[in-house]
Formats: structure tokens, C-alpha cells, sequence
């Protein structure tokens, strides 16, 4: 697929990404919000007892990596703003029913916002039974 093509499709589409502090994740998430800033809404998925744990994950795992430094930079003063406006954190684990998420307003807000999911939440350490 051309870049062209998929930063067309991505325009106004709402993600949610499992795994999203993990190592694909955060970097699909970052490229995409800089390539195409058009894009609707993440649903950023990842495992957390509440939102305020949620929050600093968030803040600590993804957004406040080196990674995020080009962004920050795109977006200046506007970064905090941008990140508010592009993400929704949901607290869950996907081997629960309902991928453990309790809001059932969010849930309902992502059934109908949600067109693509990206999963990837694995457990990627090889000694795990
Ligand atoms: N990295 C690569 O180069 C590469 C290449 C090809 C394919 N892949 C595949 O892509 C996927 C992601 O790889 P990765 O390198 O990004 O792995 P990773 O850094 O280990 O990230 C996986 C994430 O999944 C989360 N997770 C695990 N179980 C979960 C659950 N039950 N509910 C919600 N989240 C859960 C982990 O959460 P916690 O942070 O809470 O532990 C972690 O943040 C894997 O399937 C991997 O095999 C990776």
C-alpha cells in the first residue's frame, strides 16, 4: 500500500491499539500521529487497575520517551492539548471478557467510534508457561 493511500484511509478513522505501551505499539502510534494528525481518535488499550495508573503509563512508558521528542517538537505548546484530543486511554487486559474494560459507556463509545483495531497485546517473554 502506498504511504499516499494510507494516510488517506487513516483521515477521520478511530484506532484502538491493545498492547499500546508495548514495543510496535508505541511506535505505530507516534508515526501515525505524526504523519497523518488527521486521524480521528486512539483507543489506547493497556493494562492498568484504574485510569490514574492508566495516566502515568501513559506518560511515563509512551508519550515521555525519546520517541515522542519529533512530535512534541511538530506540536510545540499544543502537545499536551493534541494528546488529550487524540487519545483515550482504556485500563483493561484482552484475556477478560469485554478485554476487562468495566465503563460501559466507553464500551458502548467504542463500539460505534471504533473502525480498526490493531492488537497488539502478546506476552512476548519466551519463559512465560
Ligand atoms: N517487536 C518486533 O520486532 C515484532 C516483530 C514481528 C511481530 N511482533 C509481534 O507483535 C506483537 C507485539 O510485539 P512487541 O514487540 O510490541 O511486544 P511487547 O513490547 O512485549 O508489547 C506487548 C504488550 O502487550 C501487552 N499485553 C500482554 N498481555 C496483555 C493482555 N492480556 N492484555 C493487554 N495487554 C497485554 C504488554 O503489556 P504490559 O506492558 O502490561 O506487560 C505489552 O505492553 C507480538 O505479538 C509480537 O510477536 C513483534
Amino acid at each position: 500500500m502506498e504511504l499516499g493511500s494510507a494516510l488517506h484511509f487513516l483521515d477521520n478513522k478511530s484506532i484502538l491499539v491493545t498492547g499500546a505501551a508495548g514495543f510496535l505499539a508505541k511506535i505505530f502510534v507516534e508515526k501515525i500521529l505524526r504523519v497523518q494528525p488527521n486521524v480521528k481518535k486512539f483507543y489506547l488499550l493497556l493494562r492498568a487497575a484504574d485510569h490514574k495508573s492508566a495516566i502515568h503509563r501513559l506518560h511515563n512508558e509512551i508519550i515521555g520517551k525519546d520517541l515522542f521528542k519529533v512530535l512534541k517538537e511538530k506540536c510545540g505548546k499544543n502537545f499536551s492539548s493534541f494528546i488529550s484530543e487524540k487519545i483515550t486511554l482504556i485500563p483493561g487486559d484482552i484475556s477478560h471478557e469485554d478485554l476487562g474494560i468495566k465503563d460501559c459507556n466507553l464500551v458502548q463509545e467504542m463500539l460505534n467510534e471504533v473502525d480498526v483495531v490493531v492488537n497488539l497485546a502478546a506476552t512476548t517473554n519466551f519463559d512465560k508457561r
